[in-house]
Protein backbone atom coordinates (compact mmCIF):
# COMPACT_ATOMS: atom_id res chain seq x y z
CA UNK A 1 0.00 0.00 0.00
CA UNK A 2 1.11 3.62 -0.69
CA UNK A 3 2.11 5.66 2.19
CA UNK A 4 -0.33 7.94 1.86
CA UNK A 5 -3.08 5.41 1.72
CA UNK A 6 -1.85 4.09 4.86
CA UNK A 7 -2.04 7.44 6.39
CA UNK A 8 -5.57 7.91 5.60
CA UNK A 9 -6.68 4.32 6.02
CA UNK A 10 -7.77 5.13 9.93
CA UNK A 11 -9.78 8.61 8.71
CA UNK A 12 -10.68 6.97 5.21
CA UNK A 13 -14.40 7.66 6.80
CA UNK A 14 -13.87 11.61 7.89
CA UNK A 15 -12.03 12.47 4.55
CA UNK A 16 -14.45 11.28 2.57
CA UNK A 17 -17.03 13.39 4.49
CA UNK A 18 -14.76 16.15 4.82
CA UNK A 19 -13.99 16.63 0.95
CA UNK A 20 -18.06 16.78 0.71
CA UNK A 21 -18.62 19.24 3.29
CA UNK A 22 -15.26 21.25 1.59
CA UNK A 23 -16.76 21.54 -1.69
CA UNK A 24 -20.23 23.09 -0.17
CA UNK A 25 -18.21 25.55 2.51
CA UNK A 26 -16.64 27.36 -1.25
CA UNK A 27 -20.01 27.59 -3.10
CA UNK A 28 -21.71 31.06 -3.77
CA UNK A 29 -24.42 32.64 -5.69
CA UNK A 30 -22.33 34.79 -7.82
CA UNK A 31 -21.75 32.79 -11.25
CA UNK A 32 -17.67 33.72 -11.65
CA UNK A 33 -17.10 33.02 -7.91
CA UNK A 34 -18.94 29.47 -8.72
CA UNK A 35 -16.61 28.84 -11.97
CA UNK A 36 -13.30 29.36 -10.38
CA UNK A 37 -13.78 27.88 -7.02
CA UNK A 38 -15.04 24.83 -9.00
CA UNK A 39 -11.98 25.17 -10.77
CA UNK A 40 -10.23 25.23 -7.67
CA UNK A 41 -11.65 22.23 -5.52
CA UNK A 42 -11.10 19.80 -8.79
CA UNK A 43 -7.48 20.44 -8.44
CA UNK A 44 -7.31 19.65 -4.92
CA UNK A 45 -3.80 19.40 -3.17
CA UNK A 46 -2.36 17.06 -0.56
CA UNK A 47 -5.28 18.02 1.98
CA UNK A 48 -2.29 17.35 5.01
CA UNK A 49 -4.14 20.11 6.90
CA UNK A 50 -7.27 17.95 6.98
CA UNK A 51 -5.27 14.87 7.84
CA UNK A 52 -3.26 16.09 10.55
CA UNK A 53 -6.84 17.83 12.14
CA UNK A 54 -8.45 14.24 12.35
CA UNK A 55 -5.31 12.24 13.02
CA UNK A 56 -4.89 14.31 16.05
CA UNK A 57 -8.63 14.81 17.33
CA UNK A 58 -8.60 10.70 16.99
CA UNK A 59 -5.20 10.25 18.46
CA UNK A 60 -6.39 12.35 21.84
CA UNK A 61 -9.66 10.78 22.02
CA UNK A 62 -9.36 7.64 21.20
CA UNK A 63 -11.10 7.50 17.60
CA UNK A 64 -14.16 10.28 18.59
CA UNK A 65 -14.47 13.35 16.01
CA UNK A 66 -17.30 15.94 15.95
CA UNK A 67 -19.32 18.45 13.63
CA UNK A 68 -16.40 21.07 14.68
CA UNK A 69 -13.81 19.32 14.05
CA UNK A 70 -15.30 18.93 10.12
CA UNK A 71 -15.98 22.60 10.14
CA UNK A 72 -12.38 23.06 11.87
CA UNK A 73 -10.68 21.59 9.09
CA UNK A 74 -13.24 23.06 6.33
CA UNK A 75 -12.18 26.13 7.67
CA UNK A 76 -8.43 25.43 7.59
CA UNK A 77 -8.50 24.29 4.38
CA UNK A 78 -10.39 27.45 2.97
CA UNK A 79 -7.56 29.50 5.01
CA UNK A 80 -4.87 27.42 2.98
CA UNK A 81 -6.48 27.43 -0.20
CA UNK A 82 -6.98 31.48 0.11
CA UNK A 83 -2.99 31.79 0.88
CA UNK A 84 -2.11 29.69 -2.14
CA UNK A 85 -3.68 31.94 -3.95
CA UNK A 86 -2.61 34.95 -2.79
CA UNK A 87 0.77 33.55 -2.56
CA UNK A 88 0.90 32.98 -6.21
CA UNK A 89 0.03 36.72 -7.10
CA UNK A 90 2.73 37.63 -4.70
CA UNK A 91 5.53 34.86 -5.94
CA UNK A 92 4.16 35.98 -9.57
CA UNK A 93 3.47 32.81 -10.22
CA UNK A 94 1.63 30.67 -13.09
CA UNK A 95 1.53 27.30 -11.73
CA UNK A 96 -0.25 25.14 -9.35
CA UNK A 97 -1.08 22.11 -8.45
CA UNK A 98 -0.04 20.99 -12.03
CA UNK A 99 -2.10 23.53 -13.61
CA UNK A 100 -2.80 27.04 -14.20
CA UNK A 101 -2.63 29.81 -10.92
CA UNK A 102 -6.29 31.63 -10.73
CA UNK A 103 -3.70 34.65 -11.55
CA UNK A 104 -2.53 33.03 -14.51
CA UNK A 105 -5.97 32.46 -16.13
CA UNK A 106 -8.17 35.51 -14.71
CA UNK A 107 -5.32 37.91 -13.36
CA UNK A 108 -4.29 39.33 -9.91
CA UNK A 109 -7.60 41.79 -9.71
CA UNK A 110 -9.85 38.35 -9.54
CA UNK A 111 -7.02 36.01 -7.57
CA UNK A 112 -6.95 39.02 -4.57
CA UNK A 113 -11.07 38.98 -4.37
CA UNK A 114 -10.94 35.30 -4.79
CA UNK A 115 -8.45 34.93 -1.70
CA UNK A 116 -10.32 37.62 0.19
CA UNK A 117 -13.44 35.55 -0.48
CA UNK A 118 -12.23 32.28 0.69
CA UNK A 119 -10.64 33.66 3.56
CA UNK A 120 -14.28 35.35 4.84
CA UNK A 121 -15.94 32.34 3.91
CA UNK A 122 -13.65 30.30 6.08
CA UNK A 123 -13.83 32.96 9.45
CA UNK A 124 -18.09 32.59 8.97
CA UNK A 125 -17.89 28.98 8.93
CA UNK A 126 -16.64 28.83 12.52
CA UNK A 127 -18.52 32.31 13.30
CA UNK A 128 -22.19 30.75 12.67
CA UNK A 129 -21.74 27.67 14.39
CA UNK A 130 -19.84 29.68 17.53
CA UNK A 131 -17.08 27.76 17.27
CA UNK A 132 -15.33 30.94 18.56
CA UNK A 133 -12.66 28.27 20.91
CA UNK A 134 -11.58 27.30 17.35
CA UNK A 135 -11.71 30.72 15.51
CA UNK A 136 -9.05 31.81 17.61
CA UNK A 137 -6.55 29.83 17.03
CA UNK A 138 -7.15 29.95 13.29
CA UNK A 139 -6.88 33.72 13.41
CA UNK A 140 -3.74 33.81 15.76
CA UNK A 141 -2.35 31.37 12.36
CA UNK A 142 -3.92 33.97 9.49
CA UNK A 143 -2.27 37.23 11.15
CA UNK A 144 1.19 35.37 11.76
CA UNK A 145 0.86 33.91 7.77
CA UNK A 146 0.45 37.82 7.04
CA UNK A 147 3.27 38.77 9.52
CA UNK A 148 5.57 35.79 8.38
CA UNK A 149 5.25 36.88 4.32
CA UNK A 150 5.70 40.73 4.65
CA UNK A 151 9.13 39.61 7.04
CA UNK A 152 9.79 37.75 3.98
CA UNK A 153 9.54 40.39 1.54
CA UNK A 154 11.46 42.86 3.63
CA UNK A 155 14.43 40.42 4.31
CA UNK A 156 14.05 39.63 0.17
CA UNK A 157 14.61 43.87 -0.33
CA UNK A 158 17.36 44.16 2.24
CA UNK A 159 19.01 40.90 1.00
CA UNK A 160 19.76 40.51 5.36
CA UNK A 161 18.28 37.64 5.84
CA UNK A 162 20.21 35.60 8.67
CA UNK A 163 19.55 31.64 9.59
CA UNK A 164 17.53 32.49 12.84
CA UNK A 165 15.37 35.00 10.74
CA UNK A 166 14.93 32.16 7.82
CA UNK A 167 13.27 30.34 10.70
CA UNK A 168 11.21 33.12 12.17
CA UNK A 169 9.62 33.55 8.45
CA UNK A 170 8.69 30.16 7.94
CA UNK A 171 7.62 29.32 11.36
CA UNK A 172 4.96 32.23 10.82
CA UNK A 173 3.99 31.90 7.38
CA UNK A 174 4.05 27.91 7.22
CA UNK A 175 4.21 25.97 10.62
CA UNK A 176 1.81 27.89 12.06
CA UNK A 177 -0.72 27.23 9.92
CA UNK A 178 -0.18 23.19 10.48
CA UNK A 179 0.83 23.86 14.15
CA UNK A 180 -3.14 25.33 13.81
CA UNK A 181 -4.84 22.16 12.22
CA UNK A 182 -3.04 19.42 15.20
CA UNK A 183 -4.42 22.21 18.04
CA UNK A 184 -7.60 22.58 16.50
CA UNK A 185 -8.07 18.81 15.94
CA UNK A 186 -7.29 18.03 20.33
CA UNK A 187 -9.18 21.52 20.90
CA UNK A 188 -12.38 20.00 18.66
CA UNK A 189 -12.65 16.87 21.03
CA UNK A 190 -10.78 17.72 23.90
CA UNK A 191 -11.42 21.16 24.68
CA UNK A 192 -8.88 23.12 27.44
CA UNK A 193 -7.11 19.76 27.69
CA UNK A 194 -2.95 19.86 27.75
CA UNK A 195 -3.13 17.91 24.43
CA UNK A 196 -4.42 21.13 22.66
CA UNK A 197 -0.68 22.86 23.68
CA UNK A 198 1.37 19.46 22.61
CA UNK A 199 -0.46 19.38 19.18
CA UNK A 200 0.39 22.82 18.81
CA UNK A 201 4.00 22.36 19.74
CA UNK A 202 4.00 19.09 17.41
CA UNK A 203 2.57 20.67 14.39
CA UNK A 204 4.47 24.06 14.52
CA UNK A 205 7.60 21.37 14.62
CA UNK A 206 6.35 19.91 11.61
CA UNK A 207 5.52 22.50 9.76
CA UNK A 208 9.13 23.73 10.11
CA UNK A 209 10.20 20.54 8.17
CA UNK A 210 7.60 21.05 5.85
CA UNK A 211 8.66 24.13 4.59
CA UNK A 212 12.36 23.77 4.69
CA UNK A 213 11.66 20.85 2.37
CA UNK A 214 9.41 23.26 0.38
CA UNK A 215 12.30 25.33 -0.05
CA UNK A 216 14.35 22.13 -1.25
CA UNK A 217 11.77 21.10 -3.56
CA UNK A 218 12.89 25.00 -5.29
CA UNK A 219 16.27 23.57 -5.70
CA UNK A 220 15.73 20.59 -7.86
CA UNK A 221 13.81 19.81 -10.95
CA UNK A 222 11.62 16.86 -10.36
CA UNK A 223 7.71 17.79 -11.33
CA UNK A 224 5.55 19.26 -8.22
CA UNK A 225 3.36 20.66 -9.69
CA UNK A 226 4.68 24.06 -9.43
CA UNK A 227 7.82 26.08 -10.28
CA UNK A 228 10.97 25.11 -8.95
CA UNK A 229 14.08 27.60 -9.38
CA UNK A 230 11.73 30.97 -9.06
CA UNK A 231 13.50 31.90 -5.13
CA UNK A 232 16.24 33.12 -6.38
CA UNK A 233 14.48 34.82 -9.30
CA UNK A 234 12.19 36.59 -6.37
CA UNK A 235 15.33 37.12 -4.49
CA UNK A 236 13.74 35.00 -1.60
CA UNK A 237 16.78 33.28 -0.23
CA UNK A 238 16.16 30.22 1.68
CA UNK A 239 18.20 27.90 4.14
CA UNK A 240 20.37 26.37 1.54
CA UNK A 241 21.46 29.43 0.24
CA UNK A 242 22.06 31.14 3.81
CA UNK A 243 24.11 28.46 4.59
CA UNK A 244 26.60 29.19 2.07
CA UNK A 245 26.55 32.36 2.25
CA UNK A 246 27.32 32.37 5.76
CA UNK A 247 30.38 30.11 5.04
CA UNK A 248 31.35 31.66 2.19
CA UNK A 249 34.88 33.59 1.16
CA UNK A 250 34.64 37.52 0.36
CA UNK A 251 34.90 36.90 -2.91
CA UNK A 252 32.42 34.45 -3.44
CA UNK A 253 29.74 36.33 -0.74
CA UNK A 254 30.20 39.52 -3.10
CA UNK A 255 29.35 37.18 -6.01
CA UNK A 256 26.41 35.63 -4.56
CA UNK A 257 24.98 38.63 -2.97
CA UNK A 258 25.76 40.41 -6.58
CA UNK A 259 23.88 37.84 -8.58
CA UNK A 260 20.96 37.97 -6.49
CA UNK A 261 20.55 41.79 -6.26
CA UNK A 262 21.27 42.41 -9.48
CA UNK A 263 21.56 39.29 -12.22
CA UNK A 264 18.33 37.16 -10.69
CA UNK A 265 16.52 37.28 -13.88
CA UNK A 266 19.26 35.89 -15.54
CA UNK A 267 18.78 32.27 -16.21
CA UNK A 268 21.89 30.90 -16.71
CA UNK A 269 23.26 33.01 -13.59
CA UNK A 270 20.38 31.72 -11.28
CA UNK A 271 21.76 28.35 -12.47
CA UNK A 272 25.34 29.10 -11.45
CA UNK A 273 24.36 30.05 -7.88
CA UNK A 274 21.93 26.85 -7.63
CA UNK A 275 24.98 25.11 -8.88
CA UNK A 276 27.81 26.82 -6.32
CA UNK A 277 25.15 26.09 -3.40
CA UNK A 278 25.15 22.46 -4.03
CA UNK A 279 28.43 22.25 -4.24
CA UNK A 280 29.18 24.30 -1.44
CA UNK A 281 26.70 21.91 0.95
CA UNK A 282 24.09 24.11 1.68
CA UNK A 283 21.19 20.97 0.40
CA UNK A 284 23.04 18.77 3.16
CA UNK A 285 22.80 21.53 5.69
CA UNK A 286 19.25 22.03 5.01
CA UNK A 287 18.29 18.36 5.16
CA UNK A 288 20.27 17.63 8.40
CA UNK A 289 18.29 20.75 10.02
CA UNK A 290 14.75 19.35 8.85
CA UNK A 291 15.38 15.99 10.00
CA UNK A 292 16.19 17.66 13.33
CA UNK A 293 12.64 19.26 13.56
CA UNK A 294 11.32 15.77 12.33
CA UNK A 295 12.77 13.89 14.91
CA UNK A 296 11.75 16.87 17.98
CA UNK A 297 8.07 16.21 16.42
CA UNK A 298 8.24 12.61 16.84
CA UNK A 299 9.68 13.48 20.44
CA UNK A 300 6.41 14.64 21.36
CA UNK A 301 4.36 11.89 19.95
CA UNK A 302 5.95 9.29 22.59
CA UNK A 303 3.70 10.25 24.95
CA UNK A 304 0.90 9.29 23.69
CA UNK A 305 -0.22 5.54 24.27
CA UNK A 306 -0.06 3.04 21.01
CA UNK A 307 -2.78 3.09 18.46
CA UNK A 308 -3.81 3.37 15.18
CA UNK A 309 -3.78 7.56 14.80
CA UNK A 310 -0.25 7.66 16.20
CA UNK A 311 1.39 4.91 13.62
CA UNK A 312 -0.44 7.19 11.35
CA UNK A 313 0.24 10.63 12.46
CA UNK A 314 4.30 8.85 12.65
CA UNK A 315 3.85 8.08 9.01
CA UNK A 316 2.65 11.87 8.17
CA UNK A 317 5.52 12.90 9.99
CA UNK A 318 7.76 11.13 7.56
CA UNK A 319 6.11 11.75 4.59
CA UNK A 320 6.41 15.62 5.09
CA UNK A 321 10.04 14.96 4.34
CA UNK A 322 10.25 12.49 2.13
CA UNK A 323 7.62 13.48 -0.04
CA UNK A 324 7.93 13.78 -4.24
CA UNK A 325 5.51 16.80 -4.31
C1 LIG B 1 2.05 24.63 -0.12
O1 LIG B 1 1.41 23.76 0.74
C2 LIG B 1 2.33 25.91 0.57
C3 LIG B 1 3.37 25.81 1.58
C4 LIG B 1 3.14 26.12 2.81
C5 LIG B 1 4.70 25.38 1.20
P1 LIG B 1 1.04 22.27 0.28
O2 LIG B 1 2.25 21.63 -0.30
O3 LIG B 1 0.38 21.58 1.40
O4 LIG B 1 0.01 22.55 -0.88
P2 LIG B 1 -1.15 21.65 -1.51
O5 LIG B 1 -2.40 21.99 -0.78
O6 LIG B 1 -0.76 20.20 -1.37
O7 LIG B 1 -1.21 22.09 -2.94
C1 LIG C 1 3.86 29.22 0.83
O1 LIG C 1 4.91 30.00 0.51
C2 LIG C 1 2.61 30.03 0.98
C3 LIG C 1 2.36 30.45 2.34
C4 LIG C 1 2.81 29.83 3.37
C5 LIG C 1 1.53 31.64 2.55
P1 LIG C 1 5.82 29.65 -0.75
O2 LIG C 1 5.69 30.74 -1.74
O3 LIG C 1 7.17 29.34 -0.22
O4 LIG C 1 5.16 28.32 -1.27
P2 LIG C 1 4.93 27.74 -2.69
O5 LIG C 1 6.23 27.05 -3.01
O6 LIG C 1 4.58 28.82 -3.63
O7 LIG C 1 3.82 26.72 -2.51
MG1 LIG D 1 5.52 32.81 -1.36
MG1 LIG E 1 4.98 30.73 -3.74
Amino acid sequence: MKIVEQIKQPIAYEMDLFEQKFQLSMSSKVALLNRITHYIVNRKGKQMRPMFVFLVAKMVSRGEVRERTYRGASVIELIHTATLVHDDVVDDSNIRRGFFSVNALWKNKIAVLIGDYLLSKGLLLSIDNNDFDLLKIISVAVREMSEGELLQIEKARKLDITEDVYYEIIRQKTATLIAACCSLGAASVKPDSVHVETMRKFGELIGMAFQIKDDLFDYGDAQIGKPTGIDIKEQKMTLPLIHVLNHATKKDKKWLINSIKNHNKNAKRVKEVIAFVKQNGGLDYAISKMKTFQEEALALLKSYPDSEYKTALELMVNYVIDRKK
